[in-house]
């Protein structure tokens, strides 16, 4: 048998047809894979020597989904739809072999299959929700028939990666085998179905599973309502559930219809335009143009950490969970027990939710070794600093570090807006200092900023960005400049939350505007649960800012039971009388007199700032693309992923209109709201943030 086209290839062996997809990086059901397995069915189907039908893909995975790239473009024949008919009414057996990950419309093409078998190690998922999609090839309505309503439900809303043995378990698929095995074993499978007539299952044809949950609306709501919070914002999840219903519902070929309909909104929707934009985004966050593979990777074995703080006991939790031996210096023994006792209290409390185990407790803390003297971190590859942020006691921590670390060791520093350069100078190896800015808490946020300085070497930048990989961290390559890029632009929308609450609008107004953007929380809720004393001492306060002010009030935030609003024995935040004539009061004294601001004033003067920060940064090359500035604030702010991230915002809104709304509020409110050159010229030109991140 010929092969059919450059990514697919049919061979005979002895009764068996073996169908195999070989398109890397992923088999993705491109348009070339499509039309090379529906010639290859049809072919094996006509074959008088062909009995059965085994399909199988060649590289690290089975078919990953539909090509993501081809959304958007004019369809190309044939359909995933067509494909799907061809197999399962094929009047041979189609058996699935599943290896690395069946998901979205692969698992889709695995469903039309008669039979399917996978590799212990192989998963399976629906994943579109998180491209604020559902699956358009059948998925909705197949899945339940095999594994039930209540399961569908959790796998389509949350598109999990399920393991092959509970795919087994839950009758997703046929059999498990040992992955060495596989394609044999998948072979004898298809000659046993056939030695024993099996009959061809179709899973369109099953009805028990869907029959079970028939007229029971009840089930539906009870699930909307227990994962409220985890779909507040997102069209996708809904949609999904929808689709469960209708596969209940409605006879098979109608739920069909229904599910491509409402496929194609979301696919033509924003939401889906934003998520699809963000699962590029944080692929190419990791490329930088001028480190590639030929770039030295530096050994890094062995880990030190300067002060086991907020900050150095959250980021020792990664490299313990990782596997790596962490030495941990403090100043005093006192400072130490504090740290080992805080790391230890979050093992236990991640334990009693049943995430890991007591034996996992005890490995990781065995790996961690406390010490009082800086000469403890001799042998360190990789030493950060979570000391106080004070330059000169940065300055003096380096300086001793320069003289302690063995020659090559890799000095970060995890200082949130102090000038690395300088620390960097502190060292007779500036080529070794990078920042390393973790977010708090270091242990539960994605988020890693890595720091470059201006002499920092290509082999210790690539070696970071690996390391933060290998701990389970999203890295974003980053210049030296103040706040860097998250806190930067964060500024932006901090100074302006301030003054709109001085000109009338008051903190819970701007906080539910930000929330219903997507945002968990708005500042001053944020700024309440920080506590607002973070940087206050009673001492030097001058009660010239509101935030001063509350803190000489003694309401700090959440731990004091007040702050900008007041809260109740269970934390409820409810708005503060009290804060509101405060604020009052405070802005009469200034000579301000209050007025009305509208809900698209907050969320403008909030946004746009911020948007005109990110133009600025890029002009100053303080971040590599507009896309890692979007996978910045999505990991680290909580950014609402199904508006892409904020330079993706702003092309969604349009770049000309956010050109025109700063220029009329920069005639009443000055320079703040200039427009950056490079999004003047952008926006004149047509173009767009969001390109460079979407590969054509
Ligand atoms: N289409 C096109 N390209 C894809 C792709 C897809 N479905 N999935 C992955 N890729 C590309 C990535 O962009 C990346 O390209 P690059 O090397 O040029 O950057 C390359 O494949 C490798 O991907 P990863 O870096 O993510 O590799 P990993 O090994 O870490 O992960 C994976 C592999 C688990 C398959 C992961 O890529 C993934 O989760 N992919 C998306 C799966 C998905 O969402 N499928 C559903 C698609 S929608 C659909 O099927 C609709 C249908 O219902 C009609
Ligand atoms: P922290 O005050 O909780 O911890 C600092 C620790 O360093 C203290 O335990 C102190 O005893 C110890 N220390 C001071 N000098 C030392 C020395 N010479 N040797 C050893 N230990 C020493 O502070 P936190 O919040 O952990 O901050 C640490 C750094 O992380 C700062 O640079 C901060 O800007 C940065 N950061 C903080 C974030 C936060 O949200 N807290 C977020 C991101 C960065």
């Amino acid at each position: 048998m010929p092969t059919l086209n450059a990514v697919t290839d049919l061979t005979l062996e002895d009764g068996i047809a073996v169908l195999t997809i070989d398109a890397p990086p992923v088999n993705a059901l491109s348009a070339g894979v499509r039309a090379g397995l529906l010639a290859g069915i049809r072919q094996a189907v006509e074959d008088d020597a062909v009995q059965a039908i085994v399909l199988i893909c060649a590289g690290k995975t089975f078919i990953a989904g539909a090509d993501i790239t081809e959304f958007g473009k004019p369809p190309q024949p044939p359909s995933l739809p067509e494909v799907q008919s061809a197999i399962e009414d094929s009047p041979k057996p189609v058996i699935a072999v599943i290896h690395g990950t069946a998901l979205g419309g692969g698992l889709e093409v695995a469903l039309v299959c008669h039979y399917r078998v996978a590799a212990r190690s192989a998963a399976c998922g629906l994943p579109e929700v998180n491209l604020g999609l559902l699956p358009g090839a059948g998925g909705t309505q197949r899945l339940p028939r095999l594994v039930g309503v209540e399961r569908a439900l959790e796998l389509v809303t949350t598109g999990m990666h399920v393991p092959a043995p509970a795919a087994a378990e839950m009758g997703l698929v046929d059999l498990v085998v040992d992955d060495a095995s596989l394609r044999q074993e998948a072979i004898a499978f298809a000659r046993q179905v056939v030695a024993e007539r099996r009959p061809l299952r179709r899973v369109r044809d099953l009805d028990d599973r869907v029959a079970a949950a028939r007229g029971k609306p009840e089930l539906f709501a009870q699930f909307r309502r227990a994962n409220a919070k985890r779909f507040r914002g997102f069209l996708a999840p809904e949609y999904n559930i929808r689709c469960i219903e209708a596969a209940v519902e409605l006879p098979f070929d109608e739920g069909l219809r229904r599910e491509r309909e409402m496929f194609v909104e979301l696919l033509k929707g924003e939401q889906s335009a934003a998520q699809r934009h963000y699962f590029f985004a944080s692929r190419e966050v990791w490329r930088l143009p001028d480190i590639g593979a030929e770039t030295p990777l530096l050994p890094v074995a062995a880990i030190g950490i300067v002060g086991a703080g907020t900050m150095g006991g959250g980021i020792a939790m990664n490299f313990l969970n990782a596997g790596y031996p962490v030495t941990i210096v403090e100043t005093s023994q006192q400072a130490l027990d504090r740290g080992l006792a805080t790391i230890r209290r979050n093992y236990e409390n991640t334990a009693k939710k049943g995430r890991i185990s007591a034996t996992d407790i005890e490995r990781r803390m065995a790996l961690l070794t406390p010490a009082l003297q800086m000469e403890a971190l001799s042998q360190a590859d990789l030493v950060i600093e979570a000391v106080f942020e004070n330059m000169d006691v940065k300055k003096e921590v380096f300086a001793r570090l320069d003289r302690i670390a063995k020659p090559g060791a890799i000095l970060a520093t995890n200082t949130s807006a102090l000038d690395v350069n300088e620390i960097a100078s502190a060292t007779s190896r500036p080529e070794s200092v990078i920042g390393l800015h973790f977010f708090s808490p270091a242990n539960v946020m994605k988020l890693l900023e890595v720091v470059r300085a201006e002499k920092t070497s290509r082999p210790v930048i690539r070696t970071a960005m690996e390391l933060a990989r290998k701990i389970g961290k999203i890295a974003a390559l980053v210049g030296v400049c103040p706040g860097f890029v998250g806190n930067r632009m964060l500024a932006q929308r901090q100074r302006e939350a301030h003054r709109l609450v001085l000109e009338g609008a008051l903190p819970w107004d701007v906080d539910r505007v930000l929330v219903e953007f997507g945002f968990p929380m708005g500042p001053f809720a944020m700024s309440d649960l920080a506590g607002l004393d973070l940087g206050w001492r009673r001492e030097t306060s001058t009660g010239s800012t509101l935030r001063e002010i509350l803190c000489e009030m003694d309401r700090r935030g959440q731990k004091t039971g007040a702050g900008y609003y007041d809260y109740d024995e269970a934390r409820n935040a409810r708005p503060s009388p009290v804060v509101e004539q405060l604020i009052r009061e405070f802005a009469a004294r200034q000579g301000r007199t209050s007025r009305t601001v509208s809900d698209q004033e907050i969320l403008e003067r909030c946004l746009y700032p911020m948007i005109n920060e990110g133009a600025k940064i890029l002009e100053e090359g303080k971040a590599i693309r507009a896309s890692d500035i979007d996978v910045i604030w999505v990991n680290g702010y909580g950014w609402p992923v199904y508006r892409g991230g904020p330079m993706f915002h702003a092309d969604t809104v349009g770049l000309d209109k956010v050109v025109q709304t700063l220029r009329g509020y920069q005639e009443t409110l000055g320079a703040d709201f200039e427009p950056a050159r490079s999004l003047e010229e952008l926006a004149a030109a047509g173009g767009s943030f969001s390109k460079p991140a979407q590969r054509q």
